[in-house]
């Protein structure tokens, strides 16, 4: 069934659908600079099933591609693809060994919409670093999002009647490495982007330094998927009335993935 349009004027929109893909064994090649060692490929597949059941709870339908063995960080599929509810944008991923899963993501976008945009040479963008927040799209400029992918997907934002734009990020890997939008205006915010003039007209709930993995959630449909060991801030999330569901993402963890990079929702 293809993504119908939805109103721009809702700022809570339901998610309908996920796209996930099953990690390969290559996973423990996966680009990393967390100095974690190598994920368990074996632990990283109940991990990985845990999270698809936990999204199962969350009202969605969910498509879970096949593993692709010759893209290590495939399982990441938030970072080749950007899913609005106007259209899909395939990206230009900034790591070279990741530049393919671009191609690969394709198939299944087009499954979904009929509207399926591309980011192109010489822009880079890994949707990591793009936050919606209804039809605003903030867009981090890091090591793997240029300026020239930044402003390409601008003009796509803006032929669908959305906008965006760019925060400059000077410690992390992905804008959503440190911040996950809960909806409603909370805004959940680790080391950085807890000051940044960008976001202070939201409710930022602060994660702290001790636990900053936390600050990749997702919220689907009410409910917080949440990364398992971070009490402190898993006790500011259920506070605001979330619903609150853990899954270790260790295994991810060790390969600068979490909860976010693991899913498409739309
Ligand atoms: N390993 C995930 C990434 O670096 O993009």
């Amino acid at each position: 069934m293809k993504v119908q349009r939805q109103n721009l004027n809702k700022a809570e929109t339901m998610f309908k659908h996920i796209i996930a893909r099953t990690p390969c064994p290559a996973l423990v090649d996966g680009l990393s600079e967390a100095g974690m060692g190598k994920p368990d490929y074996e632990k990283a597949m109940e991990q990985h099933n845990d999270y698809i059941r936990a999204l199962q709870t969350c009202g969605v339908d969910i498509t879970l591609l096949p593993p692709a063995n010759d893209h290590p960080d495939s399982v990441f599929v938030e970072d080749p693809a950007l899913c609005t509810p106007y259209c899909a944008v395939i990206t230009r991923p900034g790591a070279d060994s990741r530049r393919n899963e671009a191609e690969l993501i394709a198939p299944a976008l087009h499954r979904f919409y009929d509207n399926v945009e591309r980011i192109i040479a010489p822009g880079t963008l890994d949707a990591g670093d793009v936050m919606q927040v209804g039809s605003h799209y903030y867009i981090g400029k890091s090591a793997r999002t240029n300026d020239e992918g930044a402003q390409q997907l601008i003009v796509i934002l803006e032929k669908y009647g959305m906008t965006g734009s760019i925060v400059t990020l000077e410690e992390v890997l992905h804008l959503k490495t440190g911040l996950a939008y809960l909806e409603n205006g909370n805004l959940l915010a680790a080391g950085e982007f807890v000051t940044k003039p960008e976001f202070q007209q939201y409710n930022i709930v602060e994660v702290p330094v001790d636990e900053s993995y936390a600050a990749n959630c997702i919220w689907v449909n009410g409910k917080v998927i949440m990364p398992s060991g971070y009490p402190v801030t898993r006790e500011k999330v259920a506070r605001l009335g979330y619903e609150v569901i853990e899954v270790d993402t260790s295994e991810f963890q060790k390969v600068d993935g979490g909860v976010s990079c693991m899913s498409l929702r739309f």
